[in-house]
Parts: structure tokens; sequence; C-alpha cells
């Protein structure tokens, strides 16, 4: 997708070496629209370096500036991000990016259009605050915060905000899910949806600066921490109320030997959640960490039939996922199984392709197109459930939400009264 929308370009030949004798003032499907947003990534992680390539790649903004607490990280990448420009003609080069040696001189410097903040989950709240007093539109990534509390006050926050946020739950964006959505919620397809059920098989959770993820007051938990992507499809799919939680976790030892400061790693590395909605459908959700690659499945079983979405990311054999849907209807329309993807070089480009339609959603955003990114609001509703579900495998009891909701002052920035309804 280049700027001028009506415009095509064909990426592959514009970058290939025996197209290069083209001249500039011939280029047509190869010419480059220069970008026209100017974007701040804050922590340049994992993530961050995903939202840098994702935005080189789309070429709608251009990376004007970085800043990352740790100067390894800036270094990293610095000479990542250069790499991406290697044989590149002139015309599509990438200006360095600057790097800032503050927080606030990064969020308030007027070349910025745009803040995407990547770094750590017990961070978010705070850069979030100092990131608003700029006005700019924000992308904050997920979860929100890693307390309700915290992502209570950022709702109240972004409602008064004359900008926006959007929050980084991006699974949305995968192609099965994207298809997924059209079947069950825009088609109809399954008819009254009655039943989901979600589960994640992968290995532990990644290494990160400081090992944050390990340890459940800095990340929020397992079920915050990564989960929230989850619940937030579920919720899409459920289009209801979150009632009642009950959800058994544990430690199967993957992160007996990982400690920090003196302290050992204290994350949940499995667990099965179950969700009763207020309109009747059940949800489940499963999560493993134990396994030696990654599988998601979704089936949504409804009055009409079963959707079953699947990603299977065989890392141990470097191939690019493999991803599926499959709609059985019976005697109720025709049944069908796709594979699915997305163009190689944006599925490359991270999560599967998910991250560049959710950059294209933050820019739609910032031009006034509107947009089906995730709010505030829905960020918290995400990790409303996953944090009912920590707090019942805790308890070992059902968590009803009604008393959960009103337990922790949450009503308002929900939108909903504390009185079941
Ligand atoms: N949307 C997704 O699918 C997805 C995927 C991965 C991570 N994430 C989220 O992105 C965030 C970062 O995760 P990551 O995997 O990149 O972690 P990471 O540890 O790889 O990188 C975080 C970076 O932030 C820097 N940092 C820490 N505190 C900072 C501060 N106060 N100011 C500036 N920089 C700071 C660290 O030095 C590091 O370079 C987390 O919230 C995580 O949950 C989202």
């Amino acid at each position: 997708m280049s700027n001028d929308k009506t415009k095509p370009r064909l990426r592959f030949f514009e970058n290939a070496a025996g197209q290069q004798h083209i001249p500039e003032k011939d280029k047509y499907l190869y010419a480059v629209t220069p970008p026209t947003h100017r974007l701040a990534i804050i922590g340049t992680g994992t993530i961050g370096q995903e939202h840098m390539r994702v935005a080189r790649l789309l070429g709608r903004a251009a990376v004007h500036g970085i800043f990352d607490s740790e100067q390894r990280s800036i270094d990293v990448a610095l000479a990542n991000f250069a790499a991406l420009e290697t044989g590149l003609p002139e015309g599509q080069r990438h200006p360095v990016p600057i790097v800032y040696p503050s927080l606030d001189s990064v969020c308030n410097d007027p070349a910025i259009d745009a803040l995407m903040i990547c770094t750590p989950n017990y961070t978010h709240f705070d850069v979030l605050q100092v990131a608003m007093a700029s006005g700019k539109p924000i992308f904050l990534e997920k979860p929100m915060a890693t307390t309700l509390s915290d992502a209570a006050a950022t709702v109240a926050l972004a409602r008064s905000y004359a900008s926006f946020v959007q929050i980084g739950l991006q699974y949305r964006y995968k192609a099965q899910y994207v298809e997924s959505l059209h079947e069950a919620l825009t088609r109809k397809s399954v008819g009254e949806i009655r039943m989901i059920s979600m589960s994640e098989y992968r290995p532990p959770f990644l290494d990160k600066v400081g090992q944050w993820n390990k340890f459940n007051d800095q990340s929020g938990g397992t079920l915050v921490e990564k989960c929230c992507h989850y619940f937030d499809l579920i919720n899409l799919f459920a289009g209801a109320r979150p009632a009642r939680v009950y959800a058994s976790a544990g430690q199967s030892g993957v992160f007996d030997a990982l400690t920090r400061d003196g302290r050992k790693s204290d994350i949940d590395d499995n667990a099965f959640v179950v969700i009763d909605y207020d309109n009747g459908c059940r949800a489940n959700f499963t999560l493993n960490m134990c396994s030696p690659d990654f599988t998601e499945e979704l089936c949504v079983v409804g009055t009409k039939g079963r959707l079953i979405a699947s990603e299977r990311f065989d890392m141990h054999h470097a191939q690019e996922a493999k991803t599926s849907l499959s709609l059985e209807l019976g005697e109720h329309g025709a049944s069908r199984e796709v594979a699915l993807g997305y163009a190689s070089v944006i599925e490359k480009s991270g999560h599967h392709g998910a991250t560049y339609f959710e950059h294209a959603a933050f820019l739609d955003r910032l031009e006034g197109l509107g947009g089906n990114a995730a709010t505030p609001e829905q960020g918290l509703w995400s990790m409303l459930v996953a944090s009912a579900a920590q707090e019942s495998s805790k308890t070992g009891d059902a968590v009803d939400l009604t008393g959960f909701i009103a337990a922790n002052g949450l009503a308002e920035a929900l939108g909903v009264s504390t009185v079941s309804d």
C-alpha cells in the first residue's frame, strides 16, 4: 500500500536487481511515494524493532526517531534497520532515525506526528502519561497496563484526550482471525455463536531485556501479558459481556532456574480458562508453554455450523506459518477449507503479517479514515477476563464478574452498571 491508495505498486519488482536500470523518471509501478507521517518508537526491543521494520515496509510513515533506556537496544535497532536498506536504490532509502536522549525530548519534538510505546508492560502507564502531554496520536502496546486500576485510569485519560490512543491487540489482524471474524460476525455463517474454544501451544516466553515477562508484577501475569490477545478475540466473537470466569493455571518448571535480583520467576506457564458470557455463549482458552513449536487454534460453534481457524509455525524447520480456515456447515451451506496467507514480504515483516495491518489501521485513524483497531475500552475488557482468570486460579473459585468489576472500581471505565442486568 502506498500513500496514494489509488496507485498500484509492485514491491517484488521494484527491488529486483534486474530492474534497477529503470530510471527514476520512468518509474510508475516501481515509484515510491514519500512517507507523509513521522513516527517515534519508544522502546526498541523485539516489538519496537518489528514496528520499525513494518513502518518501513508500509511506507506511509517514516521512523523519524527512537528512544530506549538501553544503549544496546538502540545500537541493535539501528544496525538492523540499516540492514533493511542494503541494496536498495537511492530513492528508496530511509534516513537514519534520530536517537533522542530522553522520553520528554522524543515525545515533544514537533517534527514527530505520532508516538509508539513499545516498552515493557510495567512502564506503560508512566510512559503513557508523559506521551499524552504531547497531545499526539499514541499507539500503546498490549497489555495496556499491569494492573486493572492503571488500565481503568488509562481508559479515563484516553476518553478526555484530544487525540487518540490505540492498543496493540494485533491478533485481530492475523489472516485466520480476519477471515473468521468476517465469516462468524458479518456473514454469520455458523449462525448464533454458542461455544468458542481457543488454544495456544508454544515454546516458553522468549528472553527479554531484564526478563520482565517472567515476573507477575512486571508483566501483569501470564494471562494478562500474552493471553490478552486471545481474550480480546474471544470477546469479539462472543459479542457479549463476560459474566463468570474460572481458571486453573500453574507452573511446570520451565522457569524454575530463572532468577533476577535474588527473585525467582513466578509466572504461570500453563492454564485452562473457562468463560461464561451473558448471552449464553461459553468459551474456553488453553495455554501451554512447553511445546517445541507455535500452534494456535480457534473453534467457533454456532447454531448452523463450526468454524476452525488454525496457525502452525514450525520454527525448527524455518518455515513460514501455515494458516487455514475450515467451515463445516452441514446442510446449512457450502462447507470449505482454505489455506490463508498474506503476501510473503508482509508475512515476514512480523507476527505473520498482523503487525503490518495494525500499522495500516493506526495510520488510517491518524488520517481520519476510521478503522477497527483496538480501543482502550477493549484493552480493558481483555485485561478484565485475564485478571479474573488469574484471580480464579489463585483462589480455586469461579469469579463472578459483576462483583469483580465492582470490587475493582471498573464500572465507569467499562461503561457498565455493576447491578446484574
Ligand atoms: N503486540 C504484540 O504481539 C507484542 C509482541 C511482543 C511484545 N509486545 C509488547 O511490547 C512491549 C515490549 O516487549 P518486547 O518484547 O519488545 O520487550 P523487550 O524486552 O525485547 O524490549 C523492551 C525495550 O524497552 C526498553 N525499555 C525499558 N524500559 C524503558 C523505558 N522506561 N523507556 C524506554 N525504553 C525502555 C528496553 O531497554 C528494551 O529495549 C511489551 O508491552 C510487550 O507485551 C507486544
